[in-house]
């Protein structure tokens, strides 16, 4: 297949690409040409700017036993911790006092009327203290739909819920039995009724995954009409059932750094106008990963706000960056980072999807 020809198309309009070309794409001999296709289409959407969000990784408790990541409730090493809602509020409006448009709060995934009262309660309080314009971003997995409305309400306006594979026979394979791919659907689509600014995304290069599975990722993004999209790399973490066995060495990484970064540039290429993350699990695979990340058409890099004692303990997988650092420290590393890769940065902004901006003036 002609890339070139594919990339004319896919720069000409959004959803206009077929799986299989989506696949050529991620399968190029040469990237570069792809990279600077995607970025081209980043800048028509969102120009040089980049959007900020501080991560505040709340808590590493979990209820999942997802099998390959770090936190995982059967992972008996880890040293577990819950922010207290000071804590927490705290650190949002320090996020907010240093520049920050927005924050994420996200940890480990628990469902009980405490939890949701708890959050319902943080939500108010950050509200009350940075007002409106401030974004809050929650990122704390799967809840019944009262509960998202009830957040909703109380001042988070954007979610994030991964979907890890759109293929619900490879989700099965890492994941334990009780945990559903349609349920994880059913969440998605009740994020978008609450009103949400919907995210998802997928883990590249995880066992058995092909190009044709992760072109379908891309067309369920599409699909859900995801306002945003965070993806990264899978790297194997050893205290994990599916990190344990998987194969890992220099060239290895290296390869899923390309993967991760082709699927940024082909989603971008796909959906041209939502927001794109530079995850912070590229940066785990090379030094200037998140830099990289925005060349191939990312607009979103979140920087950790998390108080550095606990940052050590949040780790999904091995070679998390930023963890002897705190948030001034990585404040003025990322402005720094953002600069080199020829983009400014958003600060003081809430930086909302483009493509929801759309959506809200059309409805
Ligand atoms: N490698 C890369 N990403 C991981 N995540 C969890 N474990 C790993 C891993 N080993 C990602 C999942 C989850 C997000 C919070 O972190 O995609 O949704
Ligand atoms: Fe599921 Fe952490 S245990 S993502």
């Amino acid at each position: 297949m002609e890339i070139d020809h594919i990339l004319d198309k896919a720069e000409a309009s959004p959803r206009a690409l077929t799986r299989a070309e989506l696949a050529a794409l991620l399968s190029a001999e040469d990237a570069d040409a792809l990279f600077a296709r995607a970025l081209a289409v980043r800048m028509r959407a969102s120009g040089r700017g980049v959007s900020m969000r501080g991560l505040i990784e709340a808590g590493n408790v979990c209820s999942k036993d997802c099998l390959y990541c770090g936190i995982r409730k059967g992972n008996a090493k880890v040293r577990r911790y819950e922010m207290g809602a000071d804590e927490i509020v705290a650190e949002a409006v320090a996020a907010f006092k240093a520049g920050y448009g927005s924050v994420v709060v996200q940890s480990g995934e628990i469902a009980s009327p405490a939890r949701t009262a708890f959050v319902e309660d943080v939500l108010k309080r950050i509200r009350d203290a940075a007002g409106d314009g401030f974004g809050i971003t929650l990122s704390l997995g799967e809840q019944d739909e009262e509960t998202y409305m009830r957040w909703r309400a109380a001042g988070a306006h954007r979610y994030l819920l991964r979907i890890e594979t759109s293929d619900p026979a490879l989700y099965a394979k890492i994941h334990p039995a009780d945990h559903s791919w349609q349920r994880r659907v059913e969440a998605l689509r009740a994020l978008a009724r609450c009103g949400y600014q919907v995210g998802t995304g997928v883990m590249c290069g995880l066992p058995g995954q092909t190009f044709d599975s992760l072109a379908a990722d891309i067309e369920f993004f599409a699909q859900i009409d995801a306002d945003m999209i965070g993806m990264g790399p899978f790297i194997p973490h050893p205290d994990t059932p599916l990190g344990a066995s998987a194969p890992w060495n220099a060239q290895i990484a290296a390869e899923r750094l390309d993967l991760g970064l082709r699927m940024i540039a082909a989603t971008r290429l796909y959906l041209h106008d939502v927001n794109i993350a530079a995850a912070t699990a590229l940066q785990a695979l090379a030094p200037d990963g998140r830099e990289r990340g925005l060349l191939a058409g990312a607009n979103v890099v979140m920087p950790n706000v998390t108080p550095a004692r606990y940052r050590a303990d949040y780790k999904l997988y091995v070679g998390k960056p930023c963890i002897g650092e705190n948030a001034a420290d990585c404040r003025a590393c990322i402005q720094r980072r953002i600069e080199s890769a020829g983009g400014t940065v958003l600060w003081n902004e809430r930086g909302d999807s483009p493509h929801w901006r759309k959506k809200c003036s059309h409805s």
